[in-house]
């Protein structure tokens, strides 16, 4: 028996990794694709067999629709997931699931059954490789108190592709980089730390050139239980960019974690330890995530991880980031 499940919206994220997720997990049948756009219900339609519509409505009443991944952005995922969740059905909702605390108050207002039926893209924690950064942060390899660097770059404006820099900045009339990019970063140090900060000291927020509906680069200093420091930064949008990389530095060690690849190199006093998985990231996330909200589904597992209290709490942390900087959500 396969589960069937709808993608709604069917943007780069959704063609470039959900799709091909859903199409590789066997206990999966893709049953619907939808999208008001017609250009990306064409681009998908070549990759499926499965109808393409312009409504979600149009696929609420397909029984054998089960599960919904919504990859629709945060402007819109909002209602939808409250709309599908109250159907009945399962929903895998891209993070982040809201543009601001404000917004997600329809959310953080669900009934307990429908919540339980909401698991969050926080699709990164789902990586092999942060399960095992916890496990040395827990053993205590690095030491106690740690110095971290996040330097979370991406969506550099590329000349030569001016229709996805556009897209980018229209993102960020939503908000600061931080609150889309926070939404994954600040749930890893969630996830690694075992919970929130005790305090975020201090916030900058910076535009590299005038006329952006926000600045492009921001970032704050959080403090962690243990006295652990956090250093992080978000950017988007400059001609280059530098790398995108984690750095956790402690008493006994350090790792420098990829931030695209997730490769970790550890360097103790007993030398340097390379780390990778795989197939790459995207992949193996993605399959990981998939398995997961399948489980959900069918209910070999009994609550969603991660769930919506976690979108949420991420989402309030970057909100918090966001408003210190001095460029909150708009
Ligand atoms: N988990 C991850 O690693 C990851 C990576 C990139 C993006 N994202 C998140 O995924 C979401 C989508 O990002 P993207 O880069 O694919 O954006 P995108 O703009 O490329 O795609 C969004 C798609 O949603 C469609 N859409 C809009 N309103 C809709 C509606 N009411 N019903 C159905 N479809 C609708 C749009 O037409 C568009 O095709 C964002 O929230 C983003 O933050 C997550």
């Amino acid at each position: 028996m396969t589960v069937g499940i709808a993608l709604v919206g069917l943007g780069d994220i959704a063609l470039g990794a959900h799709l091909p997720a859903l199409l590789r997990n066997p206990e999966v049948e893709v049953a619907a694709l939808v999208d008001p756009d017609a250009g990306r219900r064409a681009l998908a339609a070549g990759r499926t067999s499965a109808p393409a519509f312009a409504e979600v409505a149009e696929v609420l009443d397909d029984p054998r629709v089960r599960g919904v991944v919504l990859a629709t952005p945060p402007w819109v995922t909002t209602e939808l997931i409250g709309r599908v969740a109250a159907t009945g059905r399962f929903v895998l909702a891209e993070k982040p699931v809201a543009t601001s605390l404000k917004a997600a108050k329809p959310l953080a207002e669900l009934p307990a059954d429908q919540r339980e039926r909401v698991q969050v893209g926080l699709t990164y924690r789902h990586d092999p490789a942060l399960e095992l950064l916890r496990d040395w942060l827990a053993a205590g390899r690095l030491g106690e108190s740690l110095l971290v660097r996040a330097h979370i770059y991406d969506e550099r404006r590329d000349p030569g592709d001016p229709a996805h820099a556009e897209r980018i900045e229209e993102t960020l009339r939503h908000g600061l980089p931080v609150i889309h990019e926070g939404a994954h970063v600040f749930d890893w140090f969630s996830f690694l730390f075992g919970g929130p900060p005790d305090e975020v000291a201090d916030g900058w927020a910076l535009a590299t050139r005038p006329g952006l509906a926000a600045p492009n680069l921001c970032g704050a200093r959080l403090v962690y239980p243990h006295r652990t420091v956090v250093l992080a930064e978000f950017g988007w949008l400059t001609d280059a960019l530098p790398r995108c990389e984690l750095s956790f530095l402690g008493d006994r060690a350090h790792v420098l974690l990829d931030g695209h690849t997730f490769r970790m190199e550890l360097t103790t006093v007993d030398g340097v330890e390379q780390v990778a998985f795989e197939p790459d990231r995207t992949t193996r996330c993605f399959d990981r995530q998939l398995a997961r909200f399948v489980e959900l589904v069918t209910g070999a597992r009994a609550a969603p991880a991660p769930d919506l209290a976690d979108g949420l709490a991420a989402l309030e942390l970057a909100e918090r980031v966001a408003a210190l900087a001095g460029g909150g959500a708009r």
